[in-house]
Protein backbone atom coordinates (compact mmCIF):
# COMPACT_ATOMS: atom_id res chain seq x y z
CA UNK A 1 0.00 0.00 0.00
CA UNK A 2 0.97 3.88 -0.59
CA UNK A 3 1.91 5.65 2.36
CA UNK A 4 -1.14 6.38 4.56
CA UNK A 5 -2.62 9.25 4.48
CA UNK A 6 -5.05 8.29 6.87
CA UNK A 7 -4.13 5.75 10.11
CA UNK A 8 -6.61 5.01 13.16
CA UNK A 9 -5.89 2.96 16.07
CA UNK A 10 -8.13 1.69 18.24
CA UNK A 11 -10.94 4.40 17.46
CA UNK A 12 -13.93 3.62 19.63
CA UNK A 13 -17.04 6.42 19.44
CA UNK A 14 -19.50 5.77 22.09
CA UNK A 15 -22.76 8.25 22.47
CA UNK A 16 -24.16 8.77 25.43
CA UNK A 17 -24.13 7.42 28.65
CA UNK A 18 -25.90 5.47 30.86
CA UNK A 19 -28.91 3.48 29.55
CA UNK A 20 -28.84 5.67 26.32
CA UNK A 21 -25.01 4.57 25.95
CA UNK A 22 -24.51 3.58 22.73
CA UNK A 23 -20.77 2.23 21.36
CA UNK A 24 -21.24 2.75 17.56
CA UNK A 25 -17.23 1.86 16.89
CA UNK A 26 -15.78 -0.57 18.83
CA UNK A 27 -11.72 0.22 18.34
CA UNK A 28 -10.97 0.63 14.55
CA UNK A 29 -7.45 -0.13 13.10
CA UNK A 30 -7.01 1.11 9.30
CA UNK A 31 -4.90 2.80 6.91
CA UNK A 32 -6.01 4.14 4.30
CA UNK A 33 -3.42 4.35 1.15
CA UNK A 34 -2.52 7.88 -0.88
CA UNK A 35 -4.33 7.26 -4.15
CA UNK A 36 -6.58 4.65 -2.53
CA UNK A 37 -10.67 4.67 -3.21
CA UNK A 38 -11.82 2.45 -0.35
CA UNK A 39 -15.24 1.75 0.39
CA UNK A 40 -17.43 1.68 3.21
CA UNK A 41 -19.86 -0.67 3.50
CA UNK A 42 -22.43 -2.31 6.06
CA UNK A 43 -25.98 -2.03 6.87
CA UNK A 44 -27.84 1.20 8.23
CA UNK A 45 -26.37 1.72 11.67
CA UNK A 46 -23.64 -0.24 11.60
CA UNK A 47 -21.74 3.25 12.08
CA UNK A 48 -20.18 4.08 8.41
CA UNK A 49 -21.07 7.49 8.96
CA UNK A 50 -19.75 7.60 12.60
CA UNK A 51 -16.31 6.50 11.11
CA UNK A 52 -16.63 8.76 8.08
CA UNK A 53 -17.22 11.78 10.17
CA UNK A 54 -14.22 10.74 12.86
CA UNK A 55 -11.49 10.16 9.69
CA UNK A 56 -12.79 13.66 8.22
CA UNK A 57 -12.20 15.28 11.55
CA UNK A 58 -16.05 16.16 11.85
CA UNK A 59 -15.56 14.57 15.41
CA UNK A 60 -13.54 13.56 17.91
CA UNK A 61 -13.60 9.85 19.06
CA UNK A 62 -14.16 8.47 22.32
CA UNK A 63 -10.80 6.96 22.80
CA UNK A 64 -8.04 6.01 20.20
CA UNK A 65 -6.40 8.01 17.28
CA UNK A 66 -7.06 9.35 14.02
CA UNK A 67 -3.44 9.95 11.96
CA UNK A 68 -3.52 12.35 8.94
CA UNK A 69 -0.54 12.20 6.98
CA UNK A 70 0.92 10.47 10.15
CA UNK A 71 0.67 13.09 12.63
CA UNK A 72 -1.97 11.84 15.12
CA UNK A 73 -4.53 15.11 15.34
CA UNK A 74 -5.95 14.37 19.01
CA UNK A 75 -4.35 17.29 20.15
CA UNK A 76 -4.81 19.84 17.52
CA UNK A 77 -7.58 22.55 18.30
CA UNK A 78 -10.70 23.58 16.72
CA UNK A 79 -8.90 26.36 14.80
CA UNK A 80 -5.84 24.47 13.52
CA UNK A 81 -9.03 21.40 12.78
CA UNK A 82 -10.90 24.19 10.45
CA UNK A 83 -7.68 25.02 8.72
CA UNK A 84 -6.17 21.05 8.08
CA UNK A 85 -9.63 20.20 6.78
CA UNK A 86 -10.37 22.83 4.60
CA UNK A 87 -7.23 22.68 3.01
CA UNK A 88 -6.86 18.63 3.01
CA UNK A 89 -10.20 17.40 2.56
CA UNK A 90 -13.08 18.01 0.09
CA UNK A 91 -16.61 16.70 1.41
CA UNK A 92 -19.34 15.30 -1.20
CA UNK A 93 -22.00 15.13 2.20
CA UNK A 94 -25.96 15.27 1.25
CA UNK A 95 -26.19 17.05 4.53
CA UNK A 96 -24.32 19.74 3.56
CA UNK A 97 -26.61 21.53 1.68
CA UNK A 98 -26.15 23.64 -0.80
CA UNK A 99 -26.98 27.47 0.48
CA UNK A 100 -30.06 27.79 -1.86
CA UNK A 101 -29.80 31.63 -2.25
CA UNK A 102 -26.44 31.86 -3.28
CA UNK A 103 -25.21 31.66 -6.46
CA UNK A 104 -23.84 28.04 -7.96
CA UNK A 105 -19.81 29.89 -8.21
CA UNK A 106 -20.24 31.25 -4.62
CA UNK A 107 -21.65 28.26 -3.08
CA UNK A 108 -18.67 26.54 -5.01
CA UNK A 109 -15.92 28.93 -3.77
CA UNK A 110 -16.97 28.75 -0.04
CA UNK A 111 -14.04 27.19 1.02
CA UNK A 112 -11.73 29.22 -0.54
CA UNK A 113 -13.93 32.06 1.13
CA UNK A 114 -12.87 30.31 4.63
CA UNK A 115 -9.54 30.06 3.64
CA UNK A 116 -9.00 33.75 2.63
CA UNK A 117 -8.16 33.40 -0.87
CA UNK A 118 -9.25 37.11 -2.80
CA UNK A 119 -12.17 37.19 -4.81
CA UNK A 120 -10.99 37.33 -8.29
CA UNK A 121 -8.92 34.26 -7.52
CA UNK A 122 -11.78 32.66 -6.07
CA UNK A 123 -13.74 33.30 -8.92
CA UNK A 124 -11.69 32.04 -11.23
CA UNK A 125 -10.85 28.72 -10.00
CA UNK A 126 -14.61 28.36 -9.23
CA UNK A 127 -14.96 28.70 -12.83
CA UNK A 128 -12.27 26.37 -13.59
CA UNK A 129 -13.84 23.54 -10.95
CA UNK A 130 -17.50 24.31 -12.31
CA UNK A 131 -16.04 23.68 -16.08
CA UNK A 132 -14.68 20.20 -15.02
CA UNK A 133 -18.03 19.05 -14.03
CA UNK A 134 -19.96 20.78 -17.37
CA UNK A 135 -21.21 23.34 -14.59
CA UNK A 136 -20.09 26.11 -16.02
CA UNK A 137 -22.94 27.62 -17.37
CA UNK A 138 -24.59 27.43 -14.25
CA UNK A 139 -22.28 29.44 -12.27
CA UNK A 140 -24.52 32.59 -11.78
CA UNK A 141 -27.81 30.45 -10.92
CA UNK A 142 -29.09 30.12 -8.09
CA UNK A 143 -28.42 26.53 -6.10
CA UNK A 144 -31.88 25.70 -5.87
CA UNK A 145 -32.68 26.07 -9.80
CA UNK A 146 -30.97 23.01 -10.80
CA UNK A 147 -31.43 19.48 -10.95
CA UNK A 148 -30.43 16.88 -8.11
CA UNK A 149 -27.51 15.04 -10.06
CA UNK A 150 -26.42 18.84 -11.27
CA UNK A 151 -26.32 19.62 -7.18
CA UNK A 152 -24.79 16.59 -6.52
CA UNK A 153 -21.84 18.04 -9.60
CA UNK A 154 -21.85 21.52 -7.88
CA UNK A 155 -21.08 19.67 -4.42
CA UNK A 156 -18.41 17.79 -6.26
CA UNK A 157 -17.40 21.12 -7.57
CA UNK A 158 -17.17 22.48 -4.15
CA UNK A 159 -15.24 19.79 -2.85
CA UNK A 160 -11.83 19.77 -5.47
CA UNK A 161 -12.29 23.55 -5.51
CA UNK A 162 -9.20 23.56 -2.76
CA UNK A 163 -7.26 20.15 -4.43
CA UNK A 164 -7.73 18.24 -1.10
CA UNK A 165 -6.04 15.21 -0.76
CA UNK A 166 -9.06 13.32 -0.04
CA UNK A 167 -12.61 13.47 -0.77
CA UNK A 168 -15.23 12.15 1.71
CA UNK A 169 -18.37 10.98 -0.30
CA UNK A 170 -21.04 9.68 1.85
CA UNK A 171 -23.69 7.96 -0.23
CA UNK A 172 -22.77 10.53 -3.35
CA UNK A 173 -25.34 8.71 -5.53
CA UNK A 174 -27.80 7.96 -3.05
CA UNK A 175 -30.91 9.99 -4.61
CA UNK A 176 -30.31 9.84 -8.31
CA UNK A 177 -31.14 7.77 -11.18
CA UNK A 178 -28.65 5.24 -12.31
CA UNK A 179 -27.77 7.56 -15.27
CA UNK A 180 -26.81 10.37 -13.47
CA UNK A 181 -25.26 7.94 -10.96
CA UNK A 182 -22.86 6.93 -13.46
CA UNK A 183 -21.81 10.11 -14.25
CA UNK A 184 -21.31 11.33 -10.62
CA UNK A 185 -19.43 8.12 -9.61
CA UNK A 186 -17.54 8.53 -13.10
CA UNK A 187 -16.20 12.19 -11.89
CA UNK A 188 -15.40 11.18 -8.67
CA UNK A 189 -12.92 8.00 -9.59
CA UNK A 190 -11.66 10.06 -12.53
CA UNK A 191 -10.46 12.92 -9.88
CA UNK A 192 -8.56 9.68 -8.11
CA UNK A 193 -7.28 8.27 -11.16
CA UNK A 194 -6.23 11.77 -12.87
CA UNK A 195 -5.37 13.62 -9.82
CA UNK A 196 -4.47 10.79 -7.61
CA UNK A 197 -6.92 12.21 -4.76
CA UNK A 198 -8.13 9.44 -2.42
CA UNK A 199 -11.76 8.56 -2.26
CA UNK A 200 -13.78 7.33 0.88
CA UNK A 201 -16.92 6.44 -0.07
CA UNK A 202 -19.89 5.65 2.34
CA UNK A 203 -22.17 3.45 0.08
CA UNK A 204 -24.99 1.34 0.26
CA UNK A 205 -24.62 0.28 -3.65
CA UNK A 206 -23.04 -2.77 -4.23
CA UNK A 207 -21.92 -1.99 -7.41
CA UNK A 208 -20.49 1.41 -6.89
CA UNK A 209 -18.09 -0.37 -3.44
CA UNK A 210 -16.74 -2.80 -6.25
CA UNK A 211 -15.48 0.23 -8.39
CA UNK A 212 -13.80 0.74 -5.48
CA UNK A 213 -9.93 -0.41 -5.07
CA UNK A 214 -11.02 -1.52 -1.65
CA UNK A 215 -14.03 -2.68 0.32
CA UNK A 216 -14.16 -1.77 4.28
CA UNK A 217 -17.10 -3.92 5.87
CA UNK A 218 -18.50 -2.75 8.70
CA UNK A 219 -20.72 -4.47 11.24
CA UNK A 220 -21.91 -3.16 14.77
CA UNK A 221 -18.83 -1.09 14.87
CA UNK A 222 -16.65 -3.52 13.84
CA UNK A 223 -14.44 -4.17 10.53
CA UNK A 224 -15.35 -7.34 9.63
CA UNK A 225 -12.72 -9.36 6.49
CA UNK A 226 -15.99 -10.24 4.30
CA UNK A 227 -20.06 -8.82 4.40
CA UNK A 228 -21.49 -11.20 6.37
CA UNK A 229 -24.58 -10.53 8.62
CA UNK A 230 -26.01 -11.71 11.78
CA UNK A 231 -28.56 -14.82 10.71
CA UNK A 232 -31.37 -12.78 13.09
CA UNK A 233 -31.06 -9.90 10.26
CA UNK A 234 -32.50 -11.92 7.41
CA UNK A 235 -36.00 -13.64 6.93
CA UNK A 236 -36.57 -17.08 6.45
CA UNK A 237 -36.96 -17.92 2.96
CA UNK A 238 -33.75 -15.66 2.13
CA UNK A 239 -30.21 -16.33 1.58
CA UNK A 240 -28.45 -16.20 4.86
CA UNK A 241 -25.92 -13.99 3.69
CA UNK A 242 -26.95 -12.49 0.24
CA UNK A 243 -23.54 -10.48 -0.37
CA UNK A 244 -21.05 -13.12 0.93
CA UNK A 245 -23.22 -16.21 -1.21
CA UNK A 246 -23.84 -14.19 -3.99
CA UNK A 247 -21.54 -12.86 -7.00
CA UNK A 248 -21.76 -9.13 -6.37
CA UNK A 249 -23.96 -8.64 -9.35
CA UNK A 250 -26.64 -10.58 -8.69
CA UNK A 251 -26.53 -9.91 -5.26
CA UNK A 252 -27.16 -5.99 -6.18
CA UNK A 253 -30.46 -6.88 -7.74
CA UNK A 254 -33.21 -8.84 -5.68
CA UNK A 255 -33.92 -10.29 -2.13
CA UNK A 256 -36.32 -12.19 -1.47
CA UNK A 257 -37.86 -11.87 2.37
CA UNK A 258 -41.10 -13.24 4.44
CA UNK A 259 -43.92 -10.99 4.12
CA UNK A 260 -44.20 -11.27 8.19
CA UNK A 261 -48.16 -10.83 7.96
CA UNK A 262 -49.35 -13.68 5.85
CA UNK A 263 -46.16 -15.80 5.61
CA UNK A 264 -45.99 -14.86 1.63
CA UNK A 265 -42.15 -14.89 0.13
CA UNK A 266 -41.23 -11.74 -1.96
CA UNK A 267 -39.17 -10.50 -4.27
CA UNK A 268 -37.68 -7.46 -3.62
CA UNK A 269 -34.85 -5.52 -4.87
CA UNK A 270 -31.99 -4.76 -2.21
CA UNK A 271 -32.83 -1.19 -2.66
CA UNK A 272 -36.13 -1.46 -1.33
CA UNK A 273 -34.45 -3.87 1.10
CA UNK A 274 -32.17 -1.04 2.53
CA UNK A 275 -35.22 1.80 2.12
CA UNK A 276 -37.28 -0.65 4.44
CA UNK A 277 -34.70 -1.40 6.73
CA UNK A 278 -34.14 2.19 7.35
CA UNK A 279 -37.89 2.89 7.63
CA UNK A 280 -37.76 0.26 10.58
CA UNK A 281 -35.36 2.47 12.29
CA UNK A 282 -37.34 5.69 12.20
CA UNK A 283 -38.84 6.77 15.15
CA UNK A 284 -42.39 6.70 16.33
CA UNK A 285 -42.73 10.36 16.16
CA UNK A 286 -39.96 13.00 15.38
CA UNK A 287 -38.09 14.52 18.21
CA UNK A 288 -37.83 10.71 20.02
CA UNK A 289 -34.88 9.57 18.53
CA UNK A 290 -31.22 10.12 18.90
CA UNK A 291 -29.77 13.35 17.56
CA UNK A 292 -27.37 12.86 14.53
CA UNK A 293 -23.58 13.61 14.55
CA UNK A 294 -22.76 17.23 15.10
CA UNK A 295 -22.30 18.35 11.90
CA UNK A 296 -21.03 21.77 10.63
CA UNK A 297 -24.14 23.35 8.34
CA UNK A 298 -20.77 23.80 5.63
CA UNK A 299 -17.80 21.80 5.15
CA UNK A 300 -15.14 23.30 7.44
CA UNK A 301 -17.36 26.20 8.53
CA UNK A 302 -17.22 25.17 12.04
CA UNK A 303 -15.44 22.86 14.46
N1 LIG B 1 -25.33 11.67 17.94
C1 LIG B 1 -25.71 10.44 18.20
N2 LIG B 1 -26.19 10.09 19.40
C2 LIG B 1 -26.55 8.82 19.70
N3 LIG B 1 -26.43 7.79 18.81
C3 LIG B 1 -25.96 8.07 17.60
C4 LIG B 1 -25.57 9.38 17.20
N4 LIG B 1 -25.13 9.34 15.93
C5 LIG B 1 -25.25 8.06 15.53
N5 LIG B 1 -25.74 7.30 16.54
C6 LIG B 1 -25.99 5.85 16.50
O1 LIG B 1 -24.78 5.20 16.13
C7 LIG B 1 -25.02 4.14 15.23
C8 LIG B 1 -24.21 4.34 13.97
O2 LIG B 1 -24.73 5.47 13.27
P1 LIG B 1 -24.18 5.87 11.84
O3 LIG B 1 -24.85 7.14 11.47
O4 LIG B 1 -22.71 5.84 11.87
O5 LIG B 1 -24.72 4.65 10.96
P2 LIG B 1 -24.58 4.38 9.40
O6 LIG B 1 -23.84 3.09 9.24
O7 LIG B 1 -24.00 5.57 8.73
O8 LIG B 1 -26.10 4.15 9.00
P3 LIG B 1 -26.90 4.62 7.65
O9 LIG B 1 -26.54 3.60 6.60
O10 LIG B 1 -28.32 4.49 8.09
O11 LIG B 1 -26.51 6.02 7.30
C9 LIG B 1 -26.53 4.13 15.00
O12 LIG B 1 -27.11 3.15 15.82
C10 LIG B 1 -26.99 5.51 15.43
O13 LIG B 1 -28.29 5.50 15.92
MG1 LIG C 1 -24.82 7.02 7.40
Amino acid sequence: MAAPVLETENLVKIYGRGDTRFDALKGINLEIGKGESVAVVGKSGSGKSTLMHLLALLDAPTHGVVALEGRPTGDLGAKELNELRNSAFGFVFQQFFLTPNQSVLENVTLPLKIAGVPASERKRRGLEALEQLEMADKADNKATDLSGGQKQRVVIARALINDPSVIFADEPTGNLDSATSKVVEDILFGLNRDKGITLVVVTHDEDLAQRCSRQIYLVDGQIVPSPEKPASDVAPGSPAHPWAQQPAEAAAETLQVTEPATGEVVTISQADAAEIARAAQEPPRPGKHAAPAPTPEQPGATA
